[in-house]
């Protein structure tokens, strides 16, 4: 298709406007929230006509609206894929019929890589290596070690998604040369605030006091997981030392109110960076297989000056 650019904010394959068909995964987290938005924004900040599907953590929903893409024709389809795996099949459709696929946030694990045209993100397992690092660096941690066992709870995130697995396997990694650091309980949250707060209420019934950390594969199970916390009768970020996930604000704000210890960086800001490669892609230009995310660290004592600066 041959793509011409009438200045910013219109972008034509042919004689129309790009057509987008994006699938999300829903709206489990003040991260997807901000993610969408972002997408939404950039779409209409370039003249990219959008369709947008919610599937509501549902890989089937997922599927439909790739068919559904695919029976209309768009230009090309981007989407966040909800697990890793099950896409051979609807993906071979898309090739069969001329439609470029870009991965955005979470990849597909699959022997055929032809099958997408990039992968716009974050470095999953990077971001469980960076909370782990800043766990055995954190003093009170330190000292915990110096004296015995530090007891880990996980919140996993969705079964079978990247970021789940990836944050485990960063984490781990890090954590296996420490032999006094112990995950004493892991379990998914399913990367919502009030899956995290069940969960936790279980870990601290079976557990108790024996808790010395949580680390949550998110700021949202984190957020319903200090609920917990509170309700149990100990303190969230003092008797319960927390890290977690995504540097929302909420994650600032439970930072400043002194509830969490540290948050590690996942920007869902791709909505600009995916515009520039659906309307790259469209054109026939070639596009780098992988584009990683740039993020930080935040540890708490950063939060109040950091807070204002926040743009999620
Ligand atoms: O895929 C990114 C993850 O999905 C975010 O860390 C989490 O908050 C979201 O639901």
């Amino acid at each position: 298709l041959l793509i011409l650019a009438f200045g910013p904010g219109l972008a034509l394959a042919g004689d129309k406007k790009i057509v987008l068909g994006f699938s999300q995964v829903g709206a489990e987290s003040e991260w997807r929230t901000a993610n969408t938005q972002s997408i939404k924004d950039a779409a209409a900040k370039e003249g990219i006509t959008l369709k947008f599907s919610d599937a509501q953590q549902k890989q089937e929903n997922q599927i439909k609206a790739i068919r559904s893409f695919i029976a209309q024709r768009v230009d090309v389809i981007a989407f966040s894929p909800v697990v890793e795996t099950g896409w051979e099949p609807v993906l071979r459709e898309a090739r069969a019929a001329k439609i470029p696929v870009i991965l955005t946030d979470r990849a597909v694990s699959s022997k055929d890589e032809s099958l997408w045209v990039t992968f716009l993100g974050s470095d999953f397992v990077e971001e469980g290596r960076r909370a782990a690092k800043w766990l055995i660096d954190y003093q009170p941690v330190k000292e915990l070690a110096a004296k015995g066992e530090v007891n880990i709870v996980e919140l996993q995130g969705t079964v079978g998604s990247a970021p789940a697995i990836d944050r485990k396997k960063g984490f781990e990694e890090v954590l296996k040369d420490q032999p006094k650091f112990k995950i004493i309980r892991s379990q998914t949250g399913d990367f919502t605030r009030a899956k995290g707060k069940e969960v936790m209420e279980a870990f601290l019934k079976a557990e108790g006091k024996k808790i010395n950390v949580l680390y949550a594969h998110n700021d949202d199970m984190a957020i319903g997981a200090i609920q917990a916390i509170e309700e149990a009768g100990l303190r969230p970020g003092k008797d319960v030392i927390i890290v977690s996930i995504d540097a929302v604000k909420g994650a600032f704000e439970a930072m400043i109110a002194g509830k969490l210890n540290c948050t590690v960086e996942c920007s869902p800001l791709l909505g600009p960076q995916l515009m520039s490669l659906a309307k790259d892609v469209v054109a026939g230009k070639p596009v780098p297989r992988r584009i990683v995310t740039q993020e930080g660290v935040f540890p708490q004592e950063t939060a109040a000056k950091e807070f204002p600066s926040r743009k999620y």
